[in-house]
């Protein structure tokens, strides 16, 4: 078997937005307490946010990060995580039936954006609340002075407005799990209200509404339909949130995931431009895929947790070996459509299926997981323009698709004149891997690692895991070659001359 990609400067996809790259923090078992916010932590800072998590954080360079919620803001008051610490209600959180002490809200949030180089997707609640609570937030976050809810901002320790640009309006309100969850029709029709609200405070604000909380959900297609009749020239991006399981232990099933998620993006893609024509519209509604990853790991453990407490161990899935493999093949599918999907939150970022564990004592204090690494690399080098790919390798038949033994994906980054390809190789044998370059010269190897040789089910809590070098990757003018290894995740940079 042999995988060739064919790239070509002159044949786009498209500049890559660097917010694909972004990534999600909800108040959920452990993410916010004990992640973010520990201040009788050891590493915690003058504002009790863990030092240790902040560097882990900063090695993804997430450019945008979605909070507070998820199922979580859909019961959410935003009111009870400002002012004074010691006046804020501890509430029930009925989404994951836990304890919310509102020792962290909004200000904390944005100054630990600050610290982390992120700037924030606010979620507003359209579950049991609605356009008032919105247009107050927006009011609070972003107008300068003067008003009510600005002047409150200020004596609540911020001078100037946060100026927060991309906001989530409403979470996943097609499922009936959401508190407040409504039909398409209820939900185009609050979008369409609460975003003309939000944008008489702010016209500056880029809205996203909710597109379905899975591909496999029975009103996909038709919700997203009805949403974007009601609210087509209210929002910018429509959403698709997006997990996989591997409950059958099937690696050729599970690696072929990532071709429902291609399926998923295309079908979505169709829906909004079909209503642009319907509409006579030159708009373009761009995607917001702003959850995906791999979940299931923890979901036995999840039924058995005690309810109301504080910071339960919720969704603390341990990734392993082929999670990683997935991970780094939807990352490569993202990229493909890099035209439309503008912005991307791996879900989630601490402690809840996330990239980045901690533990509450010994060490180490912060560790990272499979998935850790294919996203660190995307984000990190996934930057600059990407390339159309021109594919040759060989496919498996799955249950539902048909799967090509490699995923490969080629960017050019202008700035620092670096091509980068990345490629996971689903086969359990060699590949022997070409890339073919037109309109620019390869000079030579800047860098070339693999993450391959472990057992699919490793989990990484020894941080004996990690990327090693791909070695022997050889290349010419138009030509670089490759042996991937089997069950691969590769990455390879090369200095261009364009
Ligand atoms: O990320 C975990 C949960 O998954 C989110 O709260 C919800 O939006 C989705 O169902």
């Amino acid at each position: 078997m042999k995988s060739t990609l064919s790239v070509d400067l002159n044949n786009q996809i498209s500049k890559i937005d660097p917010r694909i790259w972004g990534s999600f923090t909800e108040h959920l078992g452990r993410c916010v307490y004990e992640g973010i916010y520990q201040p009788d932590h050891p590493t915690a800072d003058e504002d009790g946010f863990r030092k240790d998590v902040i560097d882990a954080v900063k090695k993804l360079k997430v450019p945008l990060i979605r909070y507070p919620g998820g199922n979580f803001v859909s019961g959410y008051n935003w009111e009870d995580g400002i002012g004074p610490k010691d006046q804020r209600p501890k509430r029930l959180d009925l989404a994951w039936r836990s304890l919310e002490t509102n020792q962290f809200g909004l200000h904390e949030f944005m100054k630990w954006c600050t610290k982390v180089d992120a700037k924030p997707d606010m979620a507003v609640n359209l579950g049991t609340r609605g356009v008032d609570e919105a247009r107050n937030l927006v009011e609070y976050c972003n107008f300068p002075k003067g008003t009510y809810w600005s002047d409150l901002r200020r004596k609540n320790g911020a001078e100037k407005p946060f100026n927060i640009k991309v906001w989530s309006v409403g979470n996943e309100m097609d499922g009936d799990w959401q508190v407040g969850h409504k039909t398409a029709h209820e939900y185009g029709r609050l979008v369409h209200e609460t975003a003309k609200a939000m944008r008489l405070v702010d016209p500056s604000v880029e809205l996203v509404a909710c597109g379905s909380s899975n591909h496999q959900n029975t009103t996909f297609g038709s919700w997203e339909e009805t949403v974007l009749d009601n609210a087509f020239d209210d929002v910018d991006y429509l959403s698709l949130h997006q997990y996989y399981d591997n409950f059958d232990d099937n690696l050729s099933e599970f690696l072929g995931k990532s071709v429902d998620f291609d399926r998923f993006i295309t079908g979505v893609v169709a829906i909004c431009d079909s209503v642009a024509a319907r509409k006579r519209s030159t708009k373009q509604i761009n995607l917001a895929f702003d959850e995906w990853n791999v979940w299931y790991h923890s979901m036995g453990d999840d039924k058995k947790q005690k309810p109301w407490t504080q910071a339960p161990h919720l969704l603390e899935d341990h990734y392993n070996f082929e999670d990683a493999l997935l991970v780094g093949s939807l990352a490569i599918t993202l990229l493909k459509h890099a035209d439309r999907v503008k912005i991307g939150c791996l879900a989630q970022l601490i402690n809840v299926i996330a990239p980045i564990m901690t533990n509450t004592t010994g060490d180490p204090s912060v560790w990272y997981q499979t998935i850790f690494y294919p996203f660190m690399q995307v984000s990190n080098f996934g930057q600059g323009i990407a390339l159309k790919p021109d594919t040759d390798v060989p496919t498996y038949k799955a249950k539902d698709y048909e799967v090509p033994y490699t995923d490969s994906i080629a960017t050019y980054n202008p700035e620092t004149h670096e091509t980068v390809v990345f490629i996971v190789n689903k086969s359990t044998d060699k590949v022997p891997f070409t890339l073919n370059l037109s309109n620019a010269k390869f000079d030579h190897v800047v860098d070339a690692t693999q993450f391959a040789g472990y057992d699919i089910h490793q989990t990484n809590e020894d941080q004996s895991m990690g990327l090693e070098p791909l070695k022997q990757v050889t290349v010419e003018e138009n030509q670089a070659k490759a042996e991937l290894a089997p069950l691969s995740w590769n990455m390879i940079r090369i200095s261009t001359e364009v």
